[in-house]
């Protein structure tokens, strides 16, 4: 199987699973507990039917969108991820190469393996610094300031991660960060040895975001330590708030669930919330973010951008998200399979083969524009959510 045979996620899914070490893997494509969560936001795009208007004149299509004063060529946009150059020695520079020939919108996690200064020097598409909240405020502060005189205008606090989700693929593999692999992990390396040149043979693994501050690639704390002892469990709406202004520019919460918290969002300052549960990879049982997302539209949409993520594999799953009104939609694995694939080349591909199914299906349903996408031409089958619909 190559590259070029790819034509939709689960063929680069499929590439990805040829080409990784399988702790690496199960490390992108697990989630937490039985995954029920992980399976159901995909599954949620299903019970819900798209109905189309026909003789619209569709032949020319505008499918940009304008999400926190940045306007994106395109209605999704790559959500923040960790451990990049861990899937494939390009890394976040594939994925921003990519980003920005597409003209979307890049997340850089503070558990990225390229320095967010690199990034925000050499590309120009719109990039948000993804953070998560430490006990040490002095280092929040001064990791806000670097992201800040880097130039980057967006933060995005991650607050579904108050603690690390119970991921028990990886601790059947022993995949952490530094790798300290059980013995059948290990041996998923030695049979993958194309990974492992590729790995060895390029720059060292590090993590720019962090290293001055916590000795992860150096082996002294792991990211589970990481996770447990230097982030804040008490982090409080006031603390944000008080974030909200030493930031003074756009700031994002991701991983609002609820109603509550979409309209406290609003209370602090935020422009935007990002509806998501972390793909599954925190909270299982936790509702789908796609079921999620009319509720919490319909009592905030007007006073705050309301952005989404979580199982996006189709260009329809776009669709869907933009019509109960999500005002862009974050896709993760779809783009982290094709760059382990394939790299630069295998994110390009996934990202216009997005665009294409895109493009197909706005002129499928009759629409020129996203502004045209709603609700009109959404139905649920399940009766509670068909009164969600016709909400708004
Ligand atoms: C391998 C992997 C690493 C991730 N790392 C981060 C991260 O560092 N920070 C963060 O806020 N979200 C992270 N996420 C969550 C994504 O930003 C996004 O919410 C999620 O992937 C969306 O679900 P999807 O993969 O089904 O599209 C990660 C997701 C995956 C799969």
């Amino acid at each position: 199987m190559r590259l070029e045979h790819c034509i939709n996620y689960y063929d680069f899914r499929e590439l990805a699973r040829r080409r990784l070490p399988s702790p690496i893997f199960n490390y992108i494509d697990g989630a937490a507990d039985d995954e029920t969560t992980y399976r159901r936001n995909t599954s949620a795009f299903e019970e819900c039917d798209l109905v189309p208007n026909v003789l619209t004149g569709v032949e020319d299509l505008d499918l940009s969108v304008t999400v926190l004063g940045q306007k994106l060529e395109l209605p999704f946009y790559c959500s923040p991820t960790a451990l990049q150059r861990l899937f494939h020695h390009q890394g976040e520079r594939a994925v921003a190469q990519a980003v920005q020939k597409f003209g979307t919108m890049f997340g850089v996690s503070s558990l990225g393996t390229v320095s967010l200064e690199e990034l925000s020097s050499s590309f120009s598409f719109p990039q948000v610094y993804q953070f998560y909240f430490h006990k040490d405020r002095g280092l929040n502060k001064a990791m806000m300031e670097r992201a800040k005189a880097a130039g980057l205008r967006i933060m995005m606090l991650t607050v579904d991660s108050i603690t690390g989700g119970n991921r028990e693929r990886d601790l059947r593999t022993g995949f952490s960060i530094p790798l300290r692999l059980t013995l059948s992990g290990l041996a998923q390396f030695v049979i993958k040895p194309k990974w492992a040149i590729d790995y060895l043979t390029h720059e060292k693994f590090r993590l720019p975001q962090l290293e001055q501050h916590v000795d992860m690639a150096g082996g002294a704390t792991s990211i589970s330590d990481y996770f447990t002892n230097m982030l804040d469990q008490s982090m409080s709406w006031r603390d944000v708030a008080e974030m909200v202004k030493q930031w003074d520019g756009k700031f994002c919460l991701k991983g609002v669930m609820s109603v509550d918290d979409a309209k406290r969002a609003i209370d602090i300052g935020c422009a935007g919330i990002v509806i998501s549960n972390h793909g599954g990879r925190q909270l299982d049982g936790s509702r789908s973010s796609f079921d999620q997302l009319a509720e919490i539209v319909d009592a905030v949409g007007d006073s705050i951008e309301v952005l989404f993520d979580g199982g996006v594999r189709r260009g329809t799953h776009v669709l869907k998200a933009l019509s109960l009104g999500a005002r862009a939609v974050g896709v993760g694995r779809y783009y982290l399979f094709p760059l382990a694939a394939a790299g630069q080349a295998g994110v390009e591909r996934a990202l216009g083969l997005m665009r294409t199914e895109i493009e197909r299906d706005m002129k499928l349903m009759g629409c020129r524009s996203i502004s045209q996408l709603s609700r009109h031409n959404l139905r649920f089958r399940n009766s509670s959510d068909r009164r969600q619909t016709l909400a708004r």
